[in-house]
């Protein structure tokens, strides 16, 4: 076996890799971005999965979710644009620099389909999160001739589902489970939990130290999987980008609980919230 290297994501390397905004860039230069989420009983996933984006930079947004819903995430995330999901995927895939896919959208034939044409044609970085994760298994073959960046952001019960082993088993052998996936299957695997990892194809494997039990409640991994999206989108590469989402998503958390906010009263929203002066600590 090849051996892995594997390191903790720290604060210095946030700092090394940060892009800043150029004062002559525009919308288009920070990444124009789609995201797949939310159905009529899951609207708060596309929400928030969209305002972390926008929140976390992003030059774009445009959220891809059923037209019944558009309204309600609008008046959440009035900075996206909102694109119908019974149109074609083709006509949404087009000019974006990166896609998410996954939080609250079920997992019906046609999500199914939406899935297998992302990862056989989409020249960008696609990330696979929550209900995308669910079909991901019957499409592994796709998944290895994917040419281009393909990152997925399973909990322990995800990634359990997608190997056919039991969660126990998935935290008993987290770094091996991450690191095999990764390899074998030529993507990145964000196995989250405390101590997020961050394995690449490549065999590296990047550890988080930031985040708290604030997080463990509904909605901080779509939260997570807005702001992974806006990194890759616009930095070159997808690890740096990768982990340093992880590091700020979980560092919120703890700037939160840092400023008196008890963390059973922590929510998805206020990690979003937070992000000022998560930005302004960092980079
Ligand atoms: N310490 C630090 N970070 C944590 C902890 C903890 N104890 N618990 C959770 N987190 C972080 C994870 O690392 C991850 O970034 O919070 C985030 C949780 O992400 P998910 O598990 O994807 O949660 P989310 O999707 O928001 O909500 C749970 O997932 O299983 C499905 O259907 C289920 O709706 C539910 C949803
Ligand atoms: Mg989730």
């Amino acid at each position: 076996t090849i051996p892995t290297k594997r390191n903790v994501w720290k604060r210095a390397d946030v700092a090394n890799h940060w892009q800043s905004r150029a004062a002559d860039s525009h919308k288009g230069s920070h990444g124009k971005v789609g995201i797949i989420a939310g159905s009529e009983t899951m609207p708060g996933a596309a929400a928030l999965t969209a305002g972390a984006a926008v929140n976390a930079g992003a030059g774009l947004t445009t959220v891809n979710t059923p037209r019944s819903v558009m309204p309600t995430v609008a008046a959440h995330v009035p900075e996206a644009t909102y694109f119908p999901r019974d149109e074609t995927i083709e006509s949404f895939y087009e000019n974006k620099d990166g896609i998410a896919i996954g939080p609250g959208i079920g997992f019906d034939a046609k999500g199914r389909e939406r899935l297998k044409t992302l990862i056989d044609h989409f020249e960008g970085p696609l990330i696979v999160d929550a209900d995308g994760l669910h079909v991901l298994d019957e499409m592994l073959e796709n998944v290895r001739e994917r040419e281009h960046p393909l990152i997925i952001t399973p909990h322990p019960g995800e990634m359990a589902a997608l190997i056919d082993a039991s969660p126990g088993e998935v935290n008993r052998r987290r770094f091996d489970v991450a690191e095999t996936f990764a390899r074998e299957h030529g993507v990145y695997v964000v196995l989250k939990g405390p101590c997020t990892l961050v394995a690449t194809p490549s065999g590296e494997t990047w550890i988080n130290d930031t985040g708290n039990a604030g997080l463990a409640k509904g909605g901080s991994g779509d939260v997570l999987t807005g702001m992974i999206l806006a990194f890759v989108a616009r930095y070159e590469n997808v690890q740096p980008a990768v982990s340093t989402a992880v590091y700020l998503h979980g560092y919120s958390a703890d700037h939160l609980l840092e400023r008196g906010t008890p963390m059973e009263t922590m929510t998805a929203s206020n990690i979003v919230k937070a992000l000022p002066d998560v930005f302004r600590r960092n980079g």
